[in-house]
Parts: C-alpha cells; sequence; structure tokens
C-alpha cells in the first residue's frame, strides 16, 4: 500500500534515506573507510567504460561518466537506443555497462546482447535480481532500491547514483574518506529536505508557467536533465533541462517572465559560470529558483530557494536532484495529474 501517501510516488520519494542505506549496506566498511562490493570482485580495472541506458537511467549513466573520469577512466555514457556496437569500437578492455532499473528495457537489452556478441565484458547495474539484465550480462551489481511502483522513475534513480558511486570508487580503488563519510550521511541530509523543503510553495507559485527550465554544471548537469523529464512526465508542462552553458546557444530565446528557471548551484559546480547564466535569464524577466548549499550569490539573483544541506561535491546534486523531485510532484498534484501512471507511458518498456 501507500503507507498513508497520496501516490506512489511521494511514499518512494520519502523512501529514499532507506534506498540509499540498502544500497551501501555492508558495501561501505566505515571503519577501514573502504568500499567493497562483492559482485565486482571480479571485475578488472577497465580501460575505458561505455554506459548504455535509456530515460532517467541515462541521465545516472551521464553522472557516472563524471565519477569515473575524475578517477581517471575515460568513460561515455550512450543513449542505448543510438548504441551500435558496430559503430562504436568496443576494445577488449572496455565494460560496458547497461544502467536499468527494470533490467528489461528493450533499447538497453539491445545494446547489452550488441556489446555481448562482440565479447565485451558487460555489467548490468540494475535493481530486479534475476532480470534479463542481470541474467545476460557478465556481471550484476544490484541497487536495492526495493520495488517502485509509480511510473517516474524517483528512489531507484537515487539508489543508481549511489551504485555508481561505489562502482567507480571500487573499480578504481579512489574513494577517499571524506566520499565514504559524506555517503554515511547522505541519507539523513536527505531525510532533511523531506522534512523542511520549500518546494510546495514553490509548485503553487509556477505551477501554470508556460514552460519550465533547469540548469546546472558538471555534476548538476544530469541533474538539470531529470528535473525535466520528470516535470515532463508527470505534469505535461513543457520542461527542458540544459548543461548551464548551452543556455546562450538557443534556448535562451524561449525564456520569458512565464519561464521559471532552477538554478542548480552546489560545491564544485562552477558558481561563477552558472551565476552568469542566471543573470541573462533575470534580465529577461524570467523567475528564478536557486537550488543551493548556500551560495549566496546566486541566491541574490533568486525568486526562492531550495536548500541543499552541504556535501560531498559529487553528492550535493544528489540531493538537490530530491528537491526538483518534490517540485514536480507538487506541481502535478496541484494540477490534478495522475501521477503514478501518466498518460502514455509504461513502467517498463518492453519495444524498440
Ligand atoms: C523516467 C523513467 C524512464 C526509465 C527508462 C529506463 O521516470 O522511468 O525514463 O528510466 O524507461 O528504464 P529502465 O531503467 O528500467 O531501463
Amino acid at each position: 500500500g501507500k503507507s498513508g501517501y497520496d501516490h506512489y510516488m511521494l511514499k518512494e520519494i520519502h523512501e529514499q534515506p532507506t534506498a540509499i542505506r540498502q544500497c551501501l549496506s555492508e558495501r561501505v566498511t566505515e571503519l577501514e573507510g573502504c568500499i567493497d562490493v562483492d559482485s565486482l570482485a571480479s571485475v578488472s580495472v577497465p580501460d575505458r567504460v561505455q554506459f548504455v541506458a535509456c530515460g532517467t537511467s541515462y541521465h545516472a549513466a551521464l553522472y557516472g561518466t563524471r565519477l569515473l573520469r575524475e578517477r581517471g577512466v575515460p568513460a561515455t555514457a550512450f543513449l542505448a537506443s543510438e548504441y551500435d556496437v558496430d559503430a562504436v569500437p568496443i576494445g577488449d578492455d572496455a565494460l560496458v555497462v547497461g544502467v536499468t532499473q527494470s533490467g528489461e528495457t528493450a533499447d538497453t537489452m539491445g545494446a547489452l546482447r550488441g556489446a555481448n556478441r562482440v565479447g565485451a565484458t558487460t555489467l548490468a547495474v540494475t535493481n530486479v535480481v534475476g532480470s534479463s539484465a542481470a541474467r545476460e550480462c557478465d556481471h550484476a551489481m544490484y541497487v536495492r532500491a526495493g520495488p517502485e511502483i509509480g511510473v517516474a522513475a524517483t528512489k531507484t534513480f537515487v539508489s543508481q547514483q549511489i551504485a555508481l558511486v561505489m562502482l567507480a570508487s571500487e573499480l578504481t580503488g579512489e574513494y577517499g574518506d571524506e566520499l565514504v563519510a559524506a555517503l554515511r550521511d547522505l541519507p539523513g541530509k536527505i531525510q532533511s529536505v523531506l522534512d523542511a523543503s520549500a518546494a510546495r510553495g514553490i509548485a503553487t507559485e509556477y505551477r501554470d508557467s508556460d514552460a519550465f527550465f533547469f540548469i546546472g554544471r558538471g555534476y548538476n548537469a544530469p541533474v538539470a536533465l531529470e528535473g525535466a523529464l520528470k516535470m515532463k512526465e508527470i505534469t505535461y508542462r513543457h520542461a527542458e533541462g540544459f548543461a548551464a552553458g548551452e543556455l546562450k546557444h538557443g534556448p535562451l530565446a524561449l525564456v520569458t517572465d512565464r519561464t521559471p528557471v532552477f538554478a542548480l548551484v552546489t560545491g564544485g559546480s562552477n558558481p561563477t559560470k552558472t551565476i552568469g547564466n542566471v543573470k541573462e535569464v533575470e534580465t529577461r524577466g524570467a523567475p528564478v529558483v536557486a537550488v543551493t548549499d548556500g551560495c549566496a550569490d546566486v541566491e541574490r539573483h533568486a525568486d526562492f530557494v531550495l536548500e541543499v544541506p552541504e556535501s560531498h561535491p559529487a553528492l550535493a546534486p544528489v540531493i538537490a536532484n530530491v528537491q526538483l523531485q518534490l517540485v514536480s510532484y507538487w506541481v502535478a498534484n496541484q494540477l490534478g495529474r495522475s501521477i503514478d501512471k501518466p498518460r502514455n507511458l509504461a513502467k517498463s518498456v518492453t519495444v524498440e
């Protein structure tokens, strides 16, 4: 059941602290300050990594590429439907990682089967034990989010992000005590967002807008994409997410006083440049919502602030995403949408 929540989606948003604890359980050894994922023990350090995924899982994959590149492993994320083993050379030492909540997505399975066919090592990062992806890949790492009923992926996205933090750390042996400590503190920080988010009021203010834009850099760029996808799916409103620098290369033409812009600015994600982008939209009269861990410079330009507790630079965007989930949820709720089963969408997409 929904445990007293109006929708599974809201319940699942609130389950995120638990989902993260489950994902980390017995994998992060705090005393030794290390990350040890059993299922990865036999995966050797790859020369490069190719992610294949769709939708929200693709956004997690984009996040994963940055984690790996920061640790010296070249990594690329492909939309599974665009992945073509004949066009994308797969070296002997490449690891192809399918990120798929259900483990059944046809596009992702097609890409993984192609990778298997040419002899690549494949790894499924999935939520479903015994799924096609788990069975057909050489290795499987479970994100352990528990069943997700809402069509819109929420807790499984967070769990994928955390699984990829562990994957990148474990594959390279690089994590650092700060990351381990920050992972331990993450569920509590997300809980504090769930307990005191300004998202509902912001949703009330902006629910009838012409469009919603989301911008961010670095680890926040995939979060901007995910914020927009969630908004589209459950509110049916026009929403777009961009790497903040792209705004001026075209989308800025759409910005008016009826298009709120959500600016993600958290530690380490180049606030100065993003604030420059915020000023550009402010000049055009766009309402600005800063999603930030206390950056006063962006708050100065914002009509509203969604607070992100301070965390590790790679993890603050994970928390920021929760704020965006709540905004989409409350906009959809106030518009009376079919939140758990949006029109035209299915939980598991088994056609190509
Ligand atoms: C968005 C959403 C979809 C899925 C996509 C991939 O909320 O749920 O975009 O993320 O269909 O599904 P999986 O992860 O099962 O491969």
